[in-house]
């Protein structure tokens, strides 16, 4: 039997935390809270199976829209991912880091965020990213105002904007695009999700609810991934 290849990069919208807890007749934040501890369990099997970057949608731009109740679950719950699972998996030779504009959350979990790429800054194993007020257009645009002032101060030509510099400026500066964009869930949607990023990625989309996606169902995404003639990309 062939061996599989292992994507370099996988990223993920996790949907469906809502859908799982009302299915067991649970409050939505009880969805949230069983997706956080997923976040948490994946990252172990993504570094196991040999997957080296590991990006999930937490917080979108658009997710500010929700009532005032869940937005403030979801926060409380980043805040003590950031302050004690994650740190555990930094302990664990993970690095983390953050992308969106950090600057709309509050004080604490900005100097959460900033601890934990410092003290995970050198971290060799699994390269985890979060993408928290996280919308693909806004990262554009943060990076377009940011790049017609150099080019008003003089210090940026033009002809300097190529496709490299783009992949340079953004949130994921250095991290390889993905492989493997999985959506669960059920929504065939991008969603404002690294939309530069994904341009050549796979696009792999499941039945189940965030909560229940396991390495099971990662390993269905990666056999279907294998099954792809893949010639673009981070494709060798
Ligand atoms: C979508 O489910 C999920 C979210 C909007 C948030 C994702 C957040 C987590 C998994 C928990 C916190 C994250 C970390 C990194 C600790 P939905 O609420 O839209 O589900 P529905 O479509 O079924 O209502």
């Amino acid at each position: 039997m062939e061996v599989l290849k292992i994507p370099t990069h996988v990223a993920i919208i996790m949907d469906g935390n809502g859908r799982w807890a009302k299915a067991k007749g649970l409050p939505r934040k009880m969805g949230h809270v069983q997706g956080g501890k997923n976040v948490e369990d994946m990252l172990y099997v993504c570094d196991e199976i040999g997957i080296k970057y590991f990006t999930v949608y937490a917080f979108s731009t658009e997710n500010w829209k929700r009532s005032e109740d869940e937005v403030s679950a979801l926060m409380t719950l980043l805040r003590s991912y950031l302050s004690s699972g994650f740190k555990k998996a930094a302990k664990n030779n993970v690095r983390i880091r953050i992308i969106g504009d950090r600057t709309r959350l509050a004080d604490d979990i900005q100097k959460l965020i900033e601890d934990l790429e410092e003290d995970s800054k050198d971290n060799t194993g699994l390269q985890f990213q979060i993408a928290i007020n996280y919308g693909a257009r806004d990262e554009i645009r943060r990076m377009m105002q940011k790049t017609a002032s150099e080019i008003a101060d003089g210090s940026l030509k033009a002809e300097d904007i190529t496709e490299s510099y783009i992949s340079d400026h953004l949130d994921t500066a250095g991290i390889p695009d993905p492989d493997l964009l999985i959506r669960t869930s059920n929504e065939l949607r991008i969603s404002n999700f690294l939309l530069w990023q994904c341009a050549y990625s796979e696009f792999y989309f499941c039945d189940c609810n965030w909560p229940d996606f396991n390495k099971d169902e990662l390993m269905k995404a990666i056999v279907e991934y294998n099954k792809r003639d893949r010639r673009f990309g981070n494709a060798k």
